[in-house]
């Protein structure tokens, strides 16, 4: 049985997807009950709550472990998680990290760094997934960019990120979890080399048969249009910003081409698949 924590969110709900796909024996930890998880085994739990740990390993020998995103207590939850892990014997912990963990500037990929560091010492044999920018964080603006032309960003045009398709993503984790050759490797998923947001916006023009153009979003007004974040998402959100617009976040598809045994999915294959 493969565990699948933050089953619910985005990353979740691919990873459990592919697992399903592949008639694996999946068990799906979620905070509420959900539809639409055919195949898995369901747990429902509190992942800052020591009890559950113990009750949703049970009968698993590998889990891909994903902390929510922007979760203040991420590092509380992988202690959590690896202390379960530990007493359950798990046979294989997949941590679900992110691109360059070590930018102390960005508090969740510090945050995961800590949690990384507690893998390496935990004595469980483990293999680390650090994606890049997924493609999908585009979706919740599609049907402005599609319909008004605008890509909106609190970030400058100029800035340059690594793209990964959240489903290369998931075959990658199906492929990981599933041969042990993996263990004790850290490995990169990007799908894209670094892409300009204009850039981004050219392709997106080119792929939707209409103009679409880049549009900076002042902080001001995105904190405005955000203000139902909590302090600590809208913070590591505005850090998170600030360094990207400073260094961007670059990385290299080389590793997800060889774990995938093809070209990963580019911008253009995933605006394409909308
Ligand atoms: N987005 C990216 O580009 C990107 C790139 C690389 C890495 N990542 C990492 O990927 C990870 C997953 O991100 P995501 O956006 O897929 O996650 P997400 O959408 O935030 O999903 C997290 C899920 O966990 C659940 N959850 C929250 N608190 C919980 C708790 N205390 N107990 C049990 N379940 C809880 C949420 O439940 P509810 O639905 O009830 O809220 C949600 O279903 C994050 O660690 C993120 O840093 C993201």
């Amino acid at each position: 049985m493969i565990l699948v924590t933050g089953a619910g969110g985005k990353t979740g709900r691919a990873v459990v997807a592919n697992l399903v796909s592949r008639n694996l024996p999946v068990r799906a930890w979620l905070r509420q009950p959900f539809i639409g998880f055919d195949g898995a085994d369901i747990f429902v739990g509190d992942l800052e709550n020591e009890a559950d740990w113990a009750i949703a390993m049970q009968g698993v020998e590998k889990v891909y472990f994903i902390c929510p995103n922007l979760h203040p207590n991420e590092t509380l939850i992988g202690k959590l998680a690896l202390t379960a892990a530990r007493r359950a014997k798990i046979k294989h912990f997949v941590y679900h990290s992110v691109l360059h963990p070590q930018t102390h500037e960005m508090p969740h990929h510090w945050n995961k760094l800590r949690v990384e560091e507690m893998v390496f010492v935990s004595g469980i044999p483990f293999t680390i997934l650090q994606p890049a920018t997924y493609m999908q964080n585009l979706l919740p603006q599609w049907s402005a960019i599609k319909q008004r032309g605008f890509l909106r960003l609190p970030y400058p045009a100029r800035t340059k990120l690594s793209f990964v398709d959240l489903q290369d993503v998931a075959e990658a984790a199906a492929i990981v979890l599933s041969d042990e050759t993996y263990v004790g490797a850290t490995l990169e998923l990007a799908g894209t080399s670094a892409l300009s947001q204009s850039r981004v916006a050219e392709l997106l023009t080119a792929e939707l048969n209409r103009p679409v153009f880049f549009e900076e979003v002042s902080l001001v007004d995105w904190v405005e249009e955000n203000s139902k974040l909590s302090v600590y998402e809208r913070d590591t959100l505005l850090a998170m910003f600030g360094y990207y617009a400073n260094y961007g976040l670059v990385g290299n598809p080389a590793v997800l081409g060889m774990i995938l045994d093809r070209t990963p999915h580019d911008l253009t294959d995933f605006i394409q698949s909308q």
